[in-house]
């Protein structure tokens, strides 16, 4: 029997973990061990999303919870250790640039235990953010590195990762957009909660560090959508960091009387709210992606960006905060000239299946 470990924490490790899982858990002669380090703990952070898309309860919940990066990292690090001295596995699986992946990584990789990185060689070139630091030790910590795309494979070969160890297979969340897109059509109630006509919105979330924990950039962007929210509503499903962000800055009361804001909503709502948006923006990579999975164009709030293939599409444009009329400009013009081109750069939606046969035939 093989085991596998597989660590996850955040909101969008559930949303890949439920794709894969599936697929492991039907595999003849493969274990999985589910391990949540409690990264994020709402219920409409983490238990929605294993309700919903019917993941198997964690066999181990470790209830980290936030904390500053070392502290954070740190606790994690010192009990996944203790999970994988107990279970003794064959493989530990961690997924995306969270700290949740890179605690996974460096557990493992001290026990000499061989690790597999999901949504390996992503790259935004930009040190400064904790999920390129995450993802680049994360790398050069795995023994095999799936990755969903082609650049992903060329960034991985730049750092010098020797080619057996890289594994294209594309993106895990193009499979769980497909499986549960259906789901989401039949199940899902949001757009008569939210009075909403399809195409009728625009659709944003904001999360990242760069853009909640400087109070300029923040406010830019919140500005910037208020003034969208003037032409067309606005619907903005508020991730806790920036919730509280936006009660430091003072900005929450005036925000919420332009902007549609809602508490995180569970995946099969956030899909139906993505595929009837007029037009999306993020400062999501999750939502970036799917955006252009349902065909919707995307704004995306953000100086670099890792899923390039979407601005060569055309289906996605790339716009730096650095003033409210830069990012209503940006918003503007692809809510006027928006659709993109045909193209297939993240699989075909069977990389799940992909990584459950490497990790079982790779000789370890
Ligand atoms: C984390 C990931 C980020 C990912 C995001 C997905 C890191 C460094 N960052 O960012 O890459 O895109 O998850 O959503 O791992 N909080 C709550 N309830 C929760 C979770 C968080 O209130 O259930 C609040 C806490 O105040 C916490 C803050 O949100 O301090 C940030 O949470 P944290 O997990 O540290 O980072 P995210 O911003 O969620
Ligand atoms: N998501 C969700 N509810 C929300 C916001 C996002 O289900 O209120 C889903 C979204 O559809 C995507 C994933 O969460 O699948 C993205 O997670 P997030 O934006 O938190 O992180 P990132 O992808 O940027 O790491």
């Amino acid at each position: 029997m093989l085991k596998i470990v597989s660590v996850v924490g955040a909101r969008p490790q559930f949303i890949k973990a439920a794709a894969v899982s599936r697929v492991l858990r039907a595999t003849e002669g493969v274990k999985e061990v589910l391990v949540h380090t409690g990264q994020h703990y709402d219920a409409n952070m983490s238990d929605v999303f294993f309700e919903e898309l019917e993941i198997p309860r964690p066999d181990y919940n470790l209830g980290i919870g936030s904390g500053t990066h070392g502290a954070q990292t740190g606790k994690m690090l010192e009990a996944i250790e203790k999970v994988l001295m107990e279970e003794k596995p064959d493989w530990v699986l961690v997924y995306g640039d969270t700290n949740s992946t890179l605690a996974g990584a460096l557990a493992a990789v001290k026990l000499h235990i061989p690790v597999a990185h999901i949504e390996a060689g992503l790259r935004s070139f930009n040190r400064h953010m904790p999920e390129e630091i995450n993802r680049v030790l994360t790398d050069h910590a795995s023994d095999l590195l799936f990755a969903p795309t082609k650049t992903a494979v060329i960034n991985l070969r730049h750092e010098g990762i020797p080619e057996e160890r890289i594994k294209l297979v594309g993106d895990v969340m193009y499979d769980a957009a497909l499986f549960y897109g259906k789901k989401a059509e039949r199940q899902s109630q949001i757009l008569n909660k939210l009075d909403l006509k399809p195409k009728g919105y625009v659709l944003a979330t904001v999360h990242r560090a760069e853009n909640t924990d400087d109070p300029v950039r923040l406010k830019v962007i919140f500005d910037a959508l208020c003034e969208i929210a003037r032409e067309i509503k606005v619907v903005l499903p508020l991730h806790p960091r920036t919730r509280e962000a936006l009660i430091k800055s003072a900005m929450y009361d005036k925000v919420a009387l332009s902007i549609c804001l809602t508490e995180p909503v569970g995946y099969l709502d956030m899909v139906m709210l993505e595929k009837n948006a007029r037009l999306i923006a993020t400062d999501s990579g999750g939502v970036q992606k799917e955006a252009f999975f349902y065909r919707v164009p995307c704004v995306t709030l953000r100086e670099e960006m890792e899923w390039v293939e979407l601005v060569e599409l055309g289906w996605n444009h790339l716009v730096l905060p650095l003033s409210a009329e830069a990012v209503v400009d940006g918003i503007k013009l692809s809510l006027s000239d928006c659709a993109g081109l045909e193209g297939q750069p993240y699989g075909d939606s069977h990389a799940a299946q992909k990584i459950a046969q490497h990790l079982a035939h790779v000789p370890r």
